[in-house]
């Protein structure tokens, strides 16, 4: 019995893996990262920074000083976009789904978000970034409404970075969202549904005018999108950390772009061929 059992857990661990997998996690075992040259950098990278209340359980802290050490983690991964010269970095902050969570870990996520706003807006705009709220900013609670509403106002014509946070963003909701405003548009005779195309879709989502996600980074081991981005994340290449986002530092995030850069993106084409239809 015993042997059998060896056996069959000797061939597994031997059996080659399938190439198919192109999923790559990171891993210490690889070399250090270099920083890819700048036309092999994604024009707009995504991140879902997950893992903090994981980061904090394991040192026996309270999950809410997870979420302060991630906000550390977030300070630096934004100077170093800017840096690097990334186009545009969209970061989920805060999902719809995450008021489901208790009053005490969204009260300390609303008061985390008004100290990092107030203490980070100098800076940010001074380095010309410009910052754009993805979701629903009316829904948040008055004052972080006002510091998102006056954070936007003060970079909107900024022409560096493009920064995107996420909060008290739902993707579906802003599908949603995007097919009211075309019906209400049509309905007003400001346009024919039938020019209703993917152009006119895109114009009406968070991200309107940002190239669509060429890169989409999930730390803390989970492999799914947790509703962030659908349309924009349609032909991303993706890259699973493992580590816990307040462990996601310049080298991770270095390691994510030079795994990016060995990516062969085909877009449904074949290399090589030339196109039957320019669709
Ligand atoms: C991500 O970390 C931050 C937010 C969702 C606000 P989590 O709080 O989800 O951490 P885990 O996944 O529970 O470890
Ligand atoms: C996604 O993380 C949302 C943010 C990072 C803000 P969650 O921890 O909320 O997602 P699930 O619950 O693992 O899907
Ligand atoms: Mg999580």
């Amino acid at each position: 019995m015993l042997f059998d059992k060896l056996t069959r857990l000797l061939g597994d661990a031997l059996r080659p893996k399938p190439e198919y997998i192109t999923v790559t996690p990171v891993t210490d075992s690889q070399p250090a990262p270099v920083l890819p040259p700048p036309e092999a950098l994604p024009r707009h990278v995504a991140i879902i920074m997950d893992g903090n209340g994981r980061w904090a359980t394991s040192r026996g802290l309270p999950r809410s000083a997870g979420h302060a050490a991630g906000t550390e983690a977030l300070r630096d991964i934004i100077r170093a976009s800017d840096d690097w010269g990334i186009g545009a970095l969209s970061l989920y902050a805060f999902s719809t789904e995450n008021w489901s969570r208790s009053k005490e870990e969204v009260a300390a996520l609303m008061g985390l978000l008004l100290k990092y706003f107030s203490s980070e807006i100098d800076e940010l705009d001074e380095k010309n970034v410009k910052i754009t709220i993805l979701g629903d900013v009316d829904g948040m609670p008055e004052p972080q409404r006002q510091a998102l509403l006056s954070a936007m106002e003060r970079t909107g014509d900024n022409t560096g970075l493009r920064l995107n946070i996420a909060l008290n963003y739902g993707g579906r909701a802003e599908l949603t969202r995007a097919a009211r405003l075309l019906a209400r548009a049509a309905k007003d005779g400001e346009i024919e549904p039938d020019d209703i195309d993917e152009d006119a879709f895109a114009a009406k989502l968070y991200t309107a005018g940002l190239p669509d996600v060429d890169l989409l980074i999930r730390t803390s081991g989970e492999m799914r999108t947790s509703n962030f981005l659908p349309w924009q994340l349609a032909y991303a290449e993706m890259v699973f950390d493992d580590c816990f986002w307040p462990d996601f530092d310049r080298t991770h995030y270095m390691k994510c772009l030079a795994i990016y850069a060995g990516r062969d993106r085909r877009f449904g084409g074949v290399k090589g061929q030339t196109p039957s239809t320019t669709a």
